[in-house]
């Protein structure tokens, strides 16, 4: 039988979600929607029967982060990287995104920064960080001197993104999609061999990081790809809650120093 203390606790917990906005029960038990999942997930393509010339065609199961993993074996450059993303067919956010939005700034950058996912503007334009949050961007770091179009690598960022296509209305890119794009993301890194990485917000800090949590991330050096990496807030987050701005001027700042210590 329930204790008082078991019914109280979970009456004032029900309060708490309806206070939220919680207007009804769905499931007995919680789904994490962020959690990475345990097996690659499977795409189905279509794939000609046998040999056939007017065959009918099969759906056939496909393990999407293995072809990706294949996709980017042997790519050793930025233009090769962008072909084989460009050939990639089985992420769905494709079909719906106007562009493949690759990356943008100085490839010989000291720093790379790793967004979530193209916004309506970047789809349109092909190149990542271009709307309202681009524009705080390219101003947070000229404060600290640096920018996209500066050709001494000293100075220089590079940017790209978890995802190469608009998701569609913005939404959070899914488990999925990011485990199937994390190869490509991989090779880039290797490719561009930045000294350092920042990750802007939630979803780049899981797919790099493995974890959540850009409020108690953001700030600590972490590691991902053999590189040390700084958590940040999106500068999306920035518009939205101007006073943490603060605090992403101490993160700057903080890659600032650790940049001139390792000059
Ligand atoms: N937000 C991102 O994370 N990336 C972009 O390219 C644009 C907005």
């Amino acid at each position: 039988m329930e204790s008082a203390l078991d019914y109280y606790a979970a009456e004032a917990l029900l309060a708490w979600q309806v206070e939220l906005g919680a207007t009804e029960a769905i499931l007995d038990a919680p789904v994490n929607r962020y959690e990475t999942p345990k097996e690659a997930p499977k795409a189905k393509v279509a794939a000609p029967v046998a040999a056939a010339q007017s065959a009918p065609v099969k759906q056939v199961e496909v393990d999407a982060v293995a072809e990706a993993r294949k996709a980017v074996k042997g790519v050793s450059d930025l233009d090769g990287l962008q072909s084989a993303l460009t050939a990639f067919e089985l992420c769905e956010l494709k079909r719906g995104a106007r562009n493949l939005v690759f990356a943008d700034g100085n490839p010989a950058a000291r720093v790379m920064i790793i967004g979530e996912a193209p916004g309506r503007d970047e789809d349109r334009e092909g190149k990542p960080f271009v709307g309202p949050a681009g524009d705080l961007l390219d101003r947070m770091f000229g404060a600290i001197d640096m920018g996209r179009d500066v050709p001494l690598s000293k100075d220089a960022i590079y940017i790209t993104n978890v995802l190469p296509w608009r998701p569609p209305q913005n939404r959070d890119p899914k488990p999925a999609e990011i485990a199937m794009l994390r190869p490509f993301l991989e090779r880039h890194v290797e490719i561009v061999a930045p000294d350092v990485i920042v990750v802007m917000g939630n979803i780049a800090c899981e797919a790099v990081l493995d974890r959540r949590g850009i409020t108690r991330m953001r700030g600590e050096w972490a590691e991902a790809f053999g590189k040390p990496v700084m958590p940040m807030f999106h500068p999306a987050y920035l518009l939205r809650q101007p006073l943490a701005k603060r605090e992403a001027w101490a993160d700057l700042l903080s890659l600032k120093a650790r940049l001139e210590d390792t000059a």
